[in-house]
């Protein structure tokens, strides 16, 4: 029998409760908003760049040009790996997963760095920055590797969008497709207290480290329900053959009672706002790559849903639509969800640092239904 103590709620899945506070994004989900540091996600979209929306999310405010261009500048000076984490990508399983490959690779940066549980402010911003700058040459490596390609050099001329496509791909991009690509990182860099950044906030309030948490949070995002949902997208559309079968595979996954990818969502029960801004900017990008046949396919998808469960509040969330563009930039569909975490990593670490401005331990309790005062047997008299 549950034995709920007195003055405690039981909230499965925390949906109705505030475990703390934060002044980085702002979610309306029945207006369909968001904002980070008070900016609307489509303002910083259309305007500013990763390197921009980062300095905001870890310093609450925008930076002047000096201060863009040193920030920018740091960054770069930490594009490379040292010999050690090179070795480590080829050394890894040519057939692995790379959302596995990153997560382990984020960890054994811990492993490079002799202040690594160095607990202070000035050394958890210094983590951040060479996460957030090495993690495209740990995916574009890695990723190289398992294809069997010689592995490209981070090169500090270019913005993160664009070195990591170069590494990615061993050419310099089209601004076209580094604006893509930039605007994708825009769009996934905060969103409140979603799964994996409460989960890196849980390892951070031990008073672990940095490296630790975003660990954490990287082993959170792969999920179906978080960030796999955009891997998940791709599969679906591929699983479709041909617009005309839209309709029977939406129909029969619905009466299965199964989810389809890139739909729903906790917070909002309206258009997710960063949907909106990626479905116009999908359909761009796919007429320009020749891949208007995927979107046509994605847009008949949301009509059926929108017909079906749109009054119960399931409109598409950001995986959707971003499933197509990486589609069209030609990016593998298991670098999507990598992807999504070479961008949240500003959004986890700016929320680590702002909790541990006033940290207090994140230690939940549970609802016990077990059993109590159970007669303990010897092993030798079990059956
Ligand atoms: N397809 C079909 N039905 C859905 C979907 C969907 N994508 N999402 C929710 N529903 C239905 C559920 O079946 C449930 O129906 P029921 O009440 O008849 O049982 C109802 O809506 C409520 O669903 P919950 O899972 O309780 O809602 P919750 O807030 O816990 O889930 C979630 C949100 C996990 C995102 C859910 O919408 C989902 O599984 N979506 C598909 C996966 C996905 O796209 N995830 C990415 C989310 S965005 C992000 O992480 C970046």
């Amino acid at each position: 029998m549950s034995a709920i103590m007195q003055g405690m709620h039981t909230d499965i899945g925390l949906v109705n409760t505030i475990v703390a506070r934060s002044a980085l994004s702002f979610i309306d989900g029945e207006k369909g908003v968001l904002e980070y540091v008070g900016y609307d996600i489509d303002d910083l979209a259309r305007h500013s760049t990763f390197e921009e929306t980062t300095f905001l999310l870890w310093n609450l405010r925008l930076p002047s040009r000096s201060e863009l261009a040193d920030f920018t500048a740091q960054i770069r000076r930490n594009y490379e790996l040292s010999e050690g984490m090179w070795d480590l990508i080829v050394s890894l399983p040519r057939d692995a997963s790379p959302m596995h490959a990153l997560r382990t690779l984020t960890s054994a940066l811990s492993l490079h760095d002799p202040a690594a549980d160095d607990p202070s402010e000035e050394a958890n911003a210094r983590k951040s920055i060479s996460m957030l700058a090495k993690m495209p040459a740990f995916i574009a490596g890695f990723d190289r590797h398992r294809k069997g390609l010689d592995l490209v050099r981070p090169d500090e001329q270019y913005s993160i969008a664009e070195n990591f496509l170069y590494m990615l791909t061993g050419e310099k991009p089209t601004e076209r497709m580094a604006r893509a690509m930039d605007i994708c990182l825009i769009l996934h860099a905060d969103h409140g207290f979603n799964a994996s950044t409460f989960a890196s906030l849980v390892t951070i309030s031990t008073l672990s480290d940095m490296y630790s948490a975003v660990t954490t949070a990287i082993g959170t995002l792969k999920g179906p329900l978080h960030g796999g949902a955009n891997q998940g997208v791709m599969l679906m559309l591929n699983d479709i053959d041909g617009i005309e079968n839209v309709e029977q595979y939406v129909m029969s996954k619905l009466a299965n009672k199964e989810r389809i990818m890139g739909f729903g969502h906790r917070v909002y029960k309206s258009y997710d706002p960063r949907a909106t801004y990626l479905k116009t900017f999908a359909q761009g990008i796919a007429e320009d790559t020749g891949n208007l046949e995927l979107f046509n396919l994605s847009h008949e998808i949301e009509a059926i849903m929108d017909r079906e469960v749109g009054s119960r509040g399931i409109y598409p969330n950001v995986d959707f639509y971003s499933a197509t563009t990486y589609y069209s930039l030609g990016i593998d569909l298991d670098l999507f969800t990598p992807l999504f975490a070479m961008s949240r990593v500003s959004g986890w670490t700016a929320h680590c640092l702002e909790y541990l401005q006033d940290n207090r331990l994140i230690r939940p309790r549970c609802d016990y239904i077990g059993p109590h005062k159970q007669p303990y047997s010897q092993l030798s008299e079990r059956v």
